[in-house]
């Protein structure tokens, strides 16, 4: 065993994604040494403000925004070569100093042109559409998992990475039954960038081991939530990876025992994109309302996210699923114009009975009604709270509720999009 004098904390969002996780990790970032990513891919849109200005990042790990850290990328990534180069090359583009900060994992594996267009023909054709990000996520962790993916280590053998990916394209070109001129090309330039990509391979595992022995901090930074999480999610209408906390150790390469803290991010309701069912969504007039109150649009495909109330069913199952040490509450500000709101605590089932545990049946999700209790709203800006007391009785009564039917304590409340925006407790 490794000794360690460091501290590993995991931030895992518990919702449909878009909980906020950005915004978590970025403040969280500024205590640590080394942030991680460790599953998804370019369908991730972590938004971060700084100052006047917004970043949105699909790969690169939002620590990048604090000078000096370390930003991994795991190898339960899945890489796009010409997406990171362009994130990377825009940071750069923008005054932030990225020089010999960012490390790829060897083992990480390349999302090519090809995995994107299969992900679009496959949405396009499907009489059950998923509503994926069009990123290419599902088509790459397919390969993976297949054991025909390419990985940043390949990119060392010249001959045995073009036979490879050379097989991929014909594989996929057979699957589009279309020609494949633009792919051809695209898959070269993404080939051209493996220099690149080399001078950037690490690994993930051994860094972090080597800096918690060192004394030093690391974030390990989830993408999407844990109801998009391959096992635990709502199947099929999941991403292809393990979103939850026991992937942030397989996703870098260390063992479970290295994580001493999870944080799991809560919006202070629910939101979801893509297909596939939202117990506590609301009903169209408030759908709208909340969307625009919360600016409830995709960071990476600009797509309307439907809103519903608060779901402490998931956000218990959540906790138990991630071992959640903490909870993080984001957007609290949106509910303040609201006279009352509401909480679904358990699903009335279609046998007359009740549960509190989240359904493995995603297809009963789509005709459960949820039981819902009712708090008063706090109709006052929360904007500007930095402590706890600065809240309202009201929202503070919210909170503890949540944190009751949950069963982890709050750690953060997040009041607006700002850096300083933040309650620490
Ligand atoms: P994929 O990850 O692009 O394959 O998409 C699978 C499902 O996950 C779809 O419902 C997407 O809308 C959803 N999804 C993927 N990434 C995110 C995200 O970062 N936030 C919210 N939903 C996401």
């Amino acid at each position: 065993m490794t000794s360690r004098n460091g501290r590993c904390t995991v931030v895992v969002g518990c919702q449909w994604g878009d909980e906020g996780k950005g915004k978590i990790v970025d403040v969280l970032a500024e205590d640590v040494d080394v942030v991680a990513r460790y599953q998804g891919g370019a369908n991730a849109g972590h938004t971060v403000q700084v100052g006047e200005n917004t970043f949105i990042l699909h790969q690169i790990p939002s620590g990048i925004l604090h000078p000096g850290k370390r930003c991994l990328l795991g190898n339960g990534v899945v890489l796009d070569v010409l997406q990171f180069f362009q994130e990377h090359d825009a940071l750069v583009e923008r005054g932030i100093d990225v020089h010999g900060r960012v490390g790829v994992s060897e083992r990480a594996h390349l999302l090519l042109p090809y995995h994107t267009a299969l992900d679009r023909a496959s949405e396009d054709r499907a009489a059950q559409k998923i509503g994926t990000t069009g990123r290419g996520i599902g088509p790459a962790y397919e390969e993976k998992a297949g054991r025909r993916g390419v990985r940043v280590a390949d990119l060392r053998g010249g001959v045995r990475v073009e036979q490879r990916v050379r097989e991929g394209l014909e594989r996929a070109l057979q699957r589009l039954g279309g020609s494949g001129d633009h792919l051809e090309e695209e898959v070269r330039t993404s080939l051209e960038m493996g220099g690149r990509l080399r001078a950037m391979a690490t690994d993930t595992g051994r860094e972090i081991t080597e800096a918690l022995a060192g004394g030093r901090r690391v974030l390990l930074e989830g993408a999407q939530g844990t109801a998009l999480d391959l096992d635990h999610g709502t199947y099929p209408f999941v991403t292809s990876s393990n979103t939850t906390a026991g992937g942030a150790a397989t996703g870098v390469g260390i063992g479970p025992t290295a994580i001493d803290t999870v944080v799991g991010v809560v919006k202070a309701y629910t939101t979801r994109v893509g297909y596939g069912p939202l117990p506590t969504g609301f009903d169209p007039e408030m759908d709208q309302r909340v969307r625009e109150l919360g600016g409830e649009y995709g960071a990476t495909t600009g797509r309307p996210r439907r809103c519903g109330w608060f779901d402490a069913v998931l956000a218990r199952y959540s906790a138990r699923v991630n071992g959640l040490t903490g909870l993080a509450v984001t957007k609290l500000d949106v509910l303040d114009t609201l006279p009352e709101l509401t909480i679904a605590t358990e699903y009335a089932t279609e046998s007359g009975g009740s549960t509190r545990d989240f359904p493995a049946d995603t297809w009963s999700l789509e005709s459960v009604v949820p039981r819902y209790e009712t708090l008063p709203g706090w109709e006052t800006d929360t904007s500007t709270a930095t402590r706890l007391s600065d809240l309202p009785k009201n929202a503070r009564a919210y909170l503890d509720r949540i944190e009751e039917l949950t069963g982890a304590p709050i750690a953060m409340v997040s009041v607006g999009t700002r850096r300083s925006q933040i309650i620490r407790l």
